[in-house]
């Protein structure tokens, strides 16, 4: 078989997930890693009839990320895409994150991609070259109370994917980052409040949270022929929340509603 094959990290749920699901119907055989056991078991038994194979893992353990990669070649012979999705919030004032926080968000949001860049390039090299995909977050791009932690992690993988990028770009492989905006999954769930929630509706121009399927189609642009000449760069999915700057709401219901003079 000579179908490509992409491996998507964090994909038993929520943007990864999606994410896989559009690779597996754009063809491409795909490899789930997570480390959270029973989802990911849930999700290959929904998806048990396509081209996927499921591998629980821990991409901030070096030695499982190692295991992993090498069940994925041994299974599929080749990657030719990498999405470095896997990632975990912690929303705290910066005086009550503690070192262990700290240290958890770093070791899952960059040491993750780190990791699984590095075991995968090898293999993409032997095919000819390939194309990762970081998922950073428009928390990396600016900066707010309480995520002194993922933001700062954020912003470390914008640069890992500027850093990835010049390296292994003359070697066939682009490597680029998506920095979803809000999306209504599992995550925001847990940390963004009903406050958080009516407020990122009033400062992003569309006025709604992204769909996972919706950060899945910008991945799948960059992973794609169309792309090939796109590497080193940061494509923020936020609904305009990056370009609004002083993007007051009341500015913006003043050009909505003609009645309001400016
Ligand atoms: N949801 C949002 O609003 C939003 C916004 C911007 C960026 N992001 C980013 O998108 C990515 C996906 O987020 P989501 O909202 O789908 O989150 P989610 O919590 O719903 O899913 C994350 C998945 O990653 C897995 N995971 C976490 N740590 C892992 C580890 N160390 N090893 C392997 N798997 C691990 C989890 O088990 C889970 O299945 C994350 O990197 C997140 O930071 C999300």
């Amino acid at each position: 078989m000579t179908e490509k094959v992409a491996v998507v990290t964090g994909a038993a749920r929520g943007i990864g997930l999606a994410i896989a699901q559009k690779f597996l119907a754009t063809g491409y055989r795909v490899a789930l890693l997570d480390y959270d056991a029973e989802t990911l078991a849930q999700t290959a038994e929904a998806l048990r009839e396509q081209a996927m194979l499921a591998v629980e893992c821990d991409v901030s353990n070096p030695t499982q990320v190692q295991a992993a990669i090498e069940r994925v070649v041994a299974h599929f012979g080749r990657i030719d895409a990498l999405v470095n999705n896997a990632g975990v919030a912690v929303f705290k004032p910066a005086l009550e994150t503690t070192f262990e926080d700290w240290s958890n968000v770093m070791a899952t949001n960059l040491n993750g991609p780190f990791l699984c860049t590095q075991a995968c390039v090898p293999v993409m090299l032997k095919s000819g070259g390939g194309s990762v995909v970081n998922i950073a977050s428009i928390s990396g791009v600016r900066a707010s109370t309480l995520r002194i932690a993922y933001g700062t992690s954020k912003a470390a993988l914008m640069h890992l994917t500027k850093q990835q990028a010049v390296e292994y770009g003359n070697a066939g492989i682009r490597v680029n980052a998506v920095a979803p905006g809000p999306v209504e999954t599992a995550m925001a769930a847990q940390v963004h409040s009903a406050d958080i929630r009516t407020s990122y509706r009033d400062a992003i121009p569309l006025a709604r949270y992204g769909t996972p399927e919706e950060i899945a189609e910008a991945v799948a642009f960059l992973c794609s022929a169309a792309a090939s000449f796109i590497n080193g760069q940061i494509l923020a999915v936020d609904g305009g929340f990056d370009a609004a700057g002083v993007g007051l709401p009341s500015l913006r219901d003043a050009v909505a509603d003609p009645s309001i003079s400016v």
